[in-house]
């Protein structure tokens, strides 16, 4: 077999891989108390991430999204980048990124061979975006994403977790933004993780209120396309842009899963929630290890669950786990 299909029939050709937990910024929701690390981490290196990549190409895969932590945080991130897109089989290569040196970096990016960016913007207002990530550089970030648009990506998301108290007051000010822009704003659900029980009872709002309230300012469900993944999309007659809902606490959010996640660490994780992961990285050193790596993968897969048990009380395993 080569392609990567689990026991319930669905296909696996979207890869998301950390390549650092590191990060510099100290969202509330995710690292309130900034990065740290009791001991350090060895990050898996350009050669270990370039096997493993060509085992997973060999299984089908045909896009990665680069996460972290803040991926861009990597010395060697361009090269990261070029690696992964010299691939042959990977048509996409996608980041998700705080934003921090992107009005900077943008168009290096680009020229290296990414596809795609997220950016995470969790607020509109520069004051409530310093409250949520602990870093007062709104007008920085706004320039990043605008940088993305010019250095030519054709895909540029924004998400945004939607917080009460925080920035659900800043609803109307996104649908505005993306009235004349061609960005996909995706609304994510809080995830409870297990730092954060106070925060996420306080804060959180639920997807269904969120969709509730665009489907009556008329905005439209989008017959949803395979590589949606679990977003819900909407889109409204006088906006260019789109508004992807993403609502891990729905009950059919994982008949649409169709990612794998390796961790910084070389793990591979079959869902967001609740597992430990199987080790890989004592078979990435050498490119000899590939048939040998690509069988654990499919053996891996075997074992995946249909669904993940958040109403069980399981957690997200993030902070590394970026949607
Ligand atoms: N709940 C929801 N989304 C989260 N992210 C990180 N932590 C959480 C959480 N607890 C997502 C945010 C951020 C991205 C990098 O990871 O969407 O934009
Ligand atoms: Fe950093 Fe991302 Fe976590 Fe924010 S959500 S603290 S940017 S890792």
């Amino acid at each position: 077999m080569n392609q990567l299909i689990d026991n319930y029939g669905r296909k696996f050709e979207y890869l998301r891989l950390s390549i650092t937990d590191e990060c510099n910024f100290k969202c509330n929701y995710c690292l309130p108390d900034g990065y740290s690390s009791p001991h350090k981490k060895h990050f898996l290196t350009v050669n270990e991430i370039r096997n493993l990549l060509n085992a997973f190409s060999e299984l089908g895969t045909k896009k990665v999204r680069i996460t972290g932590g803040e991926p861009s945080l990597r010395k060697d991130f361009s090269e990261i980048i070029s690696t992964i897109a010299n691939i042959r089989t990977i048509e996409k290569v996608a980041m998700t990124t705080n934003g921090y040196s992107l009005s900077k970096n943008a168009q290096q990016w680009f020229d290296a061979g990414l596809d795609a960016i997220n950016v995470s913007v969790d607020s509109l207002d520069a004051k409530t975006f310093y409250l949520i990530t602990g870093k007062n550089i709104f007008q920085r970030v706004m320039q990043g994403v605008q940088a993305c648009v010019d250095a030519g990506f054709k895909q540029v998301k924004i998400n945004s977790v939607l917080m009460r108290g925080l920035n659900d007051r800043d609803i109307d000010l996104y649908l505005d933004w993306i009235k004349n822009q061609p960005i996909q704003l995706r609304f994510i659900e809080l995830m409870q993780t297990e730092d954060n029980a106070d925060f996420f009872n306080k804060h959180h709002i639920s997807g269904e209120w969120i969709k509730e309230k665009l489907l009556a300012s008329g905005w439209i469900r989008k017959t949803a396309l395979n590589h949606d993944g679990p977003a819900q999309v909407f889109t409204h007659p006088t906006h260019i842009g789109e508004i992807g809902l993403i609502m891990p606490y729905s009950k059919d959010f994982c008949n649409s899963c169709n990612r794998l996640r390796v961790s910084s660490v070389g793990r591979l994780h079959l869902c967001l929630f609740g597992e430990e992961g199987i080790d890989l990285r004592d078979l990435l050193a050498s490119s000899k290890d590939k048939e040998r790596l690509k069988t654990r993968i499919i053996n891996a897969l075997t074992t995946k669950k249909e669904s993940h048990f958040l109403h069980a009380g399981e957690m997200g395993g993030l902070p590394i786990w970026h949607l």
